[in-house]
């Protein structure tokens, strides 16, 4: 394969690779620049990781794009956090179609504003036949939420003997969270230095390996992708057990 920047075994890329995009702010004031410009800068690297993970055979790419605590930014950046999303879905849905992109979302986007509701059914149902990669954006998405909800949703089930408590189990408290069509993630990447969650995927790393860099996302590319996958594959999982 071409441009390959690190030794990586190809037979064995990470089926899901998720991703917490950070330092799109701190990358805009390191160059004196408005937030909302390291936010675009951000989409830019999207579309390089997307289409990477593709090439690489990564089967699911998970996105934080934007937390239920994101809200309290102050409301010009909601927006222009909101309009961006929209205009990335217009200007790539069909380049995504056309190299088997399958579109999903995580959290809650009914609270989302009309326009980006609008163009994520779109894509969703555009591309809900395609077999390649797929790339889910976590959108008003909190890990707890999630598991609250699967909660609430377990509960009403049972209450309404659709499901006994005996039944509930990992496998099935799993099926109930948003994450439910995609496998838990192998690699974590957080960008920009900070190493924590944030209340990303909270019930699914439980095994996942944590990959952290001082990189600002508008600043990550294919190369610092490889890179992670190749620190990656120096790691040995145990997933509990020994070896
Ligand atoms: C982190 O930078 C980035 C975000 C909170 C949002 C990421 C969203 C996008 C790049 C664009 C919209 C989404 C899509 C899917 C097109 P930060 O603002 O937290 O940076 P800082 O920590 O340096 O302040």
């Amino acid at each position: 394969m071409e441009n390959l920047f690190y030794d990586i075994d190809l037979e064995k890329v990470p089926k899901h690779i998720a991703i917490i995009m950070d330092g799109n702010g701190r990358w805009a004031k390191s160059k004196m620049m408005p937030r909302t410009f390291g936010h675009k800068a951000g989409v830019e690297t999207i579309r390089k990781v997307v289409k990477e993970c593709s090439r690489l055979g990564v089967g699911y790419l998970t996105l934080y794009a934007f937390s239920t605590e994101n809200w309290k930014r102050p409301k010009e950046e909601v927006s222009a956090l909101m309009t961006l999303l929209v205009s990335y879905l217009r200007k790539e849905l069909d380049e995504l179609h056309k190299n088997n992109v399958k579109i999903l979302t995580i959290g809650d986007i009914t609270k989302l504003p009309e326009p980006c509701v609008i163009e994520l059914n779109k894509s969703i149902e555009k591309t809900k036949d395609n077999d390649g990669l797929v790339l889910s954006l976590a959108l008003n998405y909190g890990g707890r939420a999630d598991i609250i909800e699967s909660i609430k949703s377990i509960a009403l089930d049972v209450r309404d003997e659709r499901l006994n408590i005996s039944d509930i189990d990992e496998d099935l408290f799993s099926s109930y969270l948003s994450t439910k069509s995609i496998i838990d993630p192998d690699l974590v990447i957080r960008t920009s230095g900070e190493q924590r969650l944030s209340n990303f995927l909270l019930w699914e790393v439980a095994y996942s390996e944590f990959y952290y860099t001082d990189i600002h996302w508008p600043d990550f590319d294919e190369k610092e992708l490889q890179k992670s996958i190749y620190s990656y594959q120096k790691r040995d999982r145990r997933f509990g057990g020994i070896k």
